[in-house]
């Protein structure tokens, strides 16, 4: 292991309350395990909003190995930063959705503005030979202003959303100026082969680098490596979990009060790129051409609101809420509601247990960085008895999973059928699929996956002989 210490950047720092137990998803308990072996600072936004201008001192507190430094944004660059640029311009360019776009001179220019703050504070925290890697879409031109103020540290990107092919990527504003930034990384990570080869022909195509060998580009006398690294989750940990959440109260709950009805379930934030509204509508037509379901079935979304202050956000919210709600006005009976609609969060555990609980598991985005539902309903399922998993084509975790039964989830009927077809599916035929694709997780086990990552940030690219 190499001595030098790691510095993670990302919009969301989950830094400790120190009141107990803390609700950290699982890459963020992986990247406090990076960091607590190379130790480092984990670096970002508080997540608080101040009404004057906010300090540009990082507020700092040490846990251990760890050291959090988070800065406050003021409401006007929360606005522009987060809620404009980050979340109405790149999210709906790197999800293909270019009807949502929103286009406003004031959020790219407060989006570099903020990614130019956070760099000159982060400088004095950096030392010469510290590691830095840099999270998501938020940050895209962190690493050059980085550069700009000095940084020589060798300095890494992963991207959790997709990146499109040139034609869609291009409609991001200030595409030419994002994409000479990112060329000032070491090391570019995608979720998927796909992703890169993207990522690729947008530097070829107008020539931001030129392609040398193997994922490696140059400009400007600098190499670069664009790398497919896909995420996963702590397998060993989500078995672990789900094996122990037959016992969990909130499970008990639930399992009784939908009787011997079969489970199929759904988990998401509240997102446009979910495909949410078109999956309610696929149950739907499955239970409307099935009339052997009624009364046996449970569909439970579980769908915390997200970015509610977004107006594509907002509206789509409505939009979901009146689908199911006319879905259950139609379809339901006096002792039967088809769909249970909760907007609020499940903690891990009891959601663990619902997975293994659940026959078919729905994970129907339109398009998906990754998706790591996908991953934890398979990890949480028993081998005995093992529940199907319908996973949209356009979910990066559909590059690893294909014991799953793949659906087009803009095609409705399709999907209805899909559920239709998991619903009845022998066993022998569900414990291949589910073998199938258990037999794949720990190749993406989230703790490869950040060590995978650092190995190669560590190691400048080199050419392999004779391939130039
Ligand atoms: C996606 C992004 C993350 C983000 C998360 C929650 O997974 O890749 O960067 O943190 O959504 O969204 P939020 O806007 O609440 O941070």
């Amino acid at each position: 292991a190499s001595t030098a210490r790691l510095v993670v950047v990302s919009n969301r720092v989950p830094v400790p309350t120190g009141t107990g137990h803390k609700a950290a998803g699982g890459l963020a308990v992986a990247l406090e395990a990076a960091l607590k072996s190379h130790g480092g600072v984990w670096y970002g936004w508080s997540g608080r909003i101040v009404d004057g201008p906010p300090s540009p001192e990082p507020e700092q507190k040490r846990v251990g190995e760890i050291t959090f430094a988070v800065l406050d944004l003021a409401q006007r660059d929360y606005d522009l930063y987060y809620s404009g640029f980050a979340n109405r311009a790149l999210w709906p360019v790197c999800h293909y959705r270019l009807d949502l776009i929103q286009i406003d001179g004031e959020d790219t220019e407060g989006y570099f503005r903020v990614n130019d703050a956070f760099a000159t504070s982060l400088v004095p925290l950096l030392r010469p030979d510290d590691l830095v890697w840099v999270h998501d879409y938020h940050f895209l031109p962190l690493g050059k202003a980085l550069r700009d103020r000095g940084a020589g540290n060798r300095i890494g990107f992963f991207l959790h959303i997709p990146w499109p092919p040139p034609d869609v990527a291009s409609a991001m504003p200030a595409y030419a100026t994002l994409l000479e930034a990112l060329t000032a990384y070491d090391v570019l990570g995608f979720q998927t082969q796909q992703d890169a080869e993207n990522f690729g022909r947008c530097l070829e195509r107008d020539g931001f680098a030129r392609h040398v060998a193997d994922g490696i580009y140059e400009t400007g006398g600098r190499r670069f490596l664009v790398k497919a690294f896909p995420i996963g989750i702590d397998v060993e940990a989500f078995r672990r979990t789900a094996n122990r959440a037959v016992r969990n109260s909130v499970v008990q709950r639930f399992r009784a009060s939908i009787g011997e009805r079969r489970l199929v379930i759904g988990v998401d934030r509240l997102d446009y790129s979910k495909g949410i509204r078109e999956r309610v509508d696929a149950f739907g037509c499955f239970v409307r051409s099935n009339p052997k379901v009624r009364g046996r079935v449970t569909y439970l979304q579980i769908t915390p609101k997200s970015r509610s202050e977004v107006p594509e956000y907002r509206r789509m919210q409505e939009e979901v809420a009146e689908e199911v709600g006319s879905l259950n006005g139609s379809l339901g009976e006096l002792d039967w509601i088809p769909v249970r609609y909760l907007n609020q969060t499940v903690n891990h555990a009891s959601l663990a247990g619902l997975y293994r609980m659940a026959s078919v598991g729905l994970v129907t985005p339109l398009r998906d960085g990754m998706n790591l539902v996908a991953k934890e309903f398979v990890a949480a399922q028993s081998p005995d008895d093992p529940g199907v998993l319908i996973l949209s084509r356009f979910a990066g975790a559909a590059h690893e999973l294909d014991g799953a039964l793949i659906v087009n989830p803009y095609d409705i009927e399709a999907t209805a059928r899909a559920i239709a077809r998991a619903y009845d599916m022998e066993l022998e035929e569900r414990q291949e699929r589910w073998a199938s694709m258990s037999a794949r997780l720990p190749e993406t086990d989230v703790n490869v996956w950040w060590k995978h990552f650092l190995s190669h940030l560590e190691t400048p690219a080199a050419i392999p002989a004779g391939a130039e």
